[in-house]
């Protein structure tokens, strides 16, 4: 990962791009990165993020108006609550991985909705941080068959971890296809900031044109980018250990 750095940073210095996706903070690179990102969460398009942590809360606001319901775990970590605090919406909490109260909490967010015209959105985590259990994803994507919502999953913990190929607690759990927002950052498994959404291509264009975080503050410096290459590549040519 050093050597990933030095060349990145020797090829581009530390700053670069210097600016916003959407100004001068484009690459190719960064392009290229996102499809490959996109293609090893089996989705149709990606997209990366400055830092997991402002990366989730401008990802919450941008997904959420006031007519759509939030359903959280109560163990979700501080970015997520922070992403909550900003939606003007109700928001509903289930305690931690207990499905048939997320089953209650759903059919109050589902009357609810009725009314409003609102949709649904379902966060959780795919690897929790504090005591290292799962997310019950596949049990989560399950509840699809009686309730319509979206899932949206933070894996900061399990990209690059969990699973066959290092794909994540989805990959793991046989539920890729159910989650439809997979959110994987760089700090843990690769030892890098920043991190990425892979999603529907109409969520992750949705989002390339919305999300303030992305917007409004620079893009990933360009030895990130590479390092992010060289890890994703040591992922996929891995063969992983079944625990
Ligand atoms: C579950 C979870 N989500 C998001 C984050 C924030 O990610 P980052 O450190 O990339 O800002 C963390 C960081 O510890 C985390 O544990």
């Amino acid at each position: 990962m050093r050597k990933a750095d030095a060349d990145g940073a020797s090829q581009y210095g530390l700053g670069l791009p210097m600016g916003a996706r959407m100004m001068s903070g484009e690459s190719d690179l960064h392009i290229k990165l996102e499809k490959e990102l996109a293609a090893f969460e089996k989705k149709e398009d990606a997209i990366l993020l400055n830092f997991g942590y402002q990366g989730m809360v401008s990802a919450i606001d941008c997904l959420v108006d006031r007519h759509d319901v939030i359903v959280y775990d109560s163990e979700s970590h501080a970015c997520i609550i922070d992403g909550l605090r900003m939606h003007m919406g109700k928001r509903f909490v289930f305690p931690h991985n207990d499905i048939s109260n997320l089953e209650k909490q759903l059919e109050r967010a589902s009357k609810l909705v009725n009314e409003s015209g609102g949709c649904i959105l379902v966060i959780t985590e795919g690897v929790f941080g504090m005591s290292g259990d799962q997310g019950k994803l596949k049990e989560i994507v399950d509840l699809k068959k009686k309730f319509q919502f979206r899932l949206f999953v933070d894996d900061a913990h399990g990209f690059g971890t969990m699973g066959k190929t290092g794909a994540g607690t989805c990959e793991e759990q046989g539920v890729m296809d159910g989650v439809d927002i997979y959110f994987g950052t760089f700090p843990k498994s690769m030892a890098l900031i920043g991190g990425f959404i892979a999603s529907d291509a109409q969520v992750v264009e949705f989002k390339r044109y919305n999300m303030r975080s992305q917007i409004f503050a620079k893009s990933l410096p360009m030895p990130l980018v590479i390092g992010a290459f060289k890890k994703i590549r040591t992922f996929k040519n891995k063969t992983r250990v079944k625990r």
